[in-house]
């Protein structure tokens, strides 16, 4: 396996995800009843974008965000790598997903982080140490997932974030997982990221699963180039089955403001629409 994560930490991508991931965990939080934080692909938790030749990718994403933030989501994010780059004494460093809910979690909320490779796992441990109610596990996150659903706490949110190093059979894997987790738990909150390599790829690969779900399912994309140009990753896509109370109105606001910090060369855009409407019925089209 060839993929790490090192090398894509903090890219746009990754800024799309943490955003998101972290106004997902704050709006389950409203309520006072412990949930599930589950990860099937947490990779190593912590990274350092400090060497160069490893991170440049971070030039397009976290490195372009400032002061000059203004909705509650970015401000609360930005917040949240700050207080890990003062914890960590390292203003290079950054958090990936597990650090990025686990410093978020209450007393009453619990996580499972899966990762395959022993070496990164290892790290994730060492990463979320402190964290009492985080537990690592080194195994495929596509086989354990059904151990955890559905979750006692009967709450729970569900990050499905593969490498695509192989794209197909991982996002056939994806499909597959998130059906079985709905089977499990379906009311649980699943989001899964998918590149955009090119919008026709993703567009059938969205089209084949809507009919495999029967749950409100939303989709947030965000590109910095045009979605059939040459570059390798032109845009991120999340899915996010079950969202939360207005999540794709909040959503409206924050991501074309991440796009206006992240897309220097006015190439970009950004698409919030239902792939499944709350009604349950496939919506038409692109909004
Ligand atoms: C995109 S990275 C995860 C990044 C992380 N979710 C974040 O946002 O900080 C994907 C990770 O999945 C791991 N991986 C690959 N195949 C896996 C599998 N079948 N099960 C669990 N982990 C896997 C890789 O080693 C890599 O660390």
């Amino acid at each position: 396996m060839k993929y790490r994560h090192s090398f894509h930490a903090g890219n746009f991508a990754d800024v799309h995800k943490h955003v998101a991931l972290l106004a997902l965990v704050s709006t389950l939080e409203q309520k006072e009843k412990g949930f599930l934080y589950l990860e099937t692909h947490a990779g190593r938790g912590a990274y350092d974008l400090g060497n160069a030749a490893e991170n440049a990718e971070s030039r397009t994403g976290i490195d372009r965000l400032g002061d000059d933030v203004s909705s509650e989501e970015l401000t609360r994010y930005l917040g949240v790598v700050r207080a890990f780059r003062a914890r960590q004494r390292n203003p290079r460093a950054y958090p990936g997903s597990p650090l990025i809910v686990a410093q978020a979690l209450r007393p009453q909320d619990r996580a499972v982080l899966i990762e395959r490779v022993a070496t990164e796992a290892q790290a994730l441990e060492r990463a979320v140490a402190e964290y009492p109610r985080v537990r690592v596990e080194c195994a495929d996150g596509f086989e354990r997932l059904r151990a955890y659903l559905p979750p006692a706490e009967r709450r729970g949110l569900v990050l499905i974030d593969p490498p695509y190093e192989e794209s197909r059979r991982d996002g056939e894997r994806a499909a597959d997982a998130i059906v079985e987790a709905l089977r499990r738990f379906p009311t649980g909150v699943i989001v899964v990221w998918y590149p955009i390599k090119h919008a026709r790829d993703s567009e059938s690969w969205l089209a084949a699963l809507a009919p495999r779900i029967s749950r409100e399912a939303l989709v947030s994309e965000l590109w910095l180039y045009p979605r059939d140009s040459r570059a390798a990753l032109n845009g991120s896509g999340l899915l996010i089955v079950n969202p939360p109370y207005r999540t794709d109105e909040r959503m409206r606001e924050w991501l074309p403001q991440l796009c206006r910090h992240l897309d220097t060369r006015g190439t970009g855009g950004t698409s919030v629409r239902p792939l499944i409407s709350a009604a349950g019925k496939k919506a038409p089209g692109r909004g």
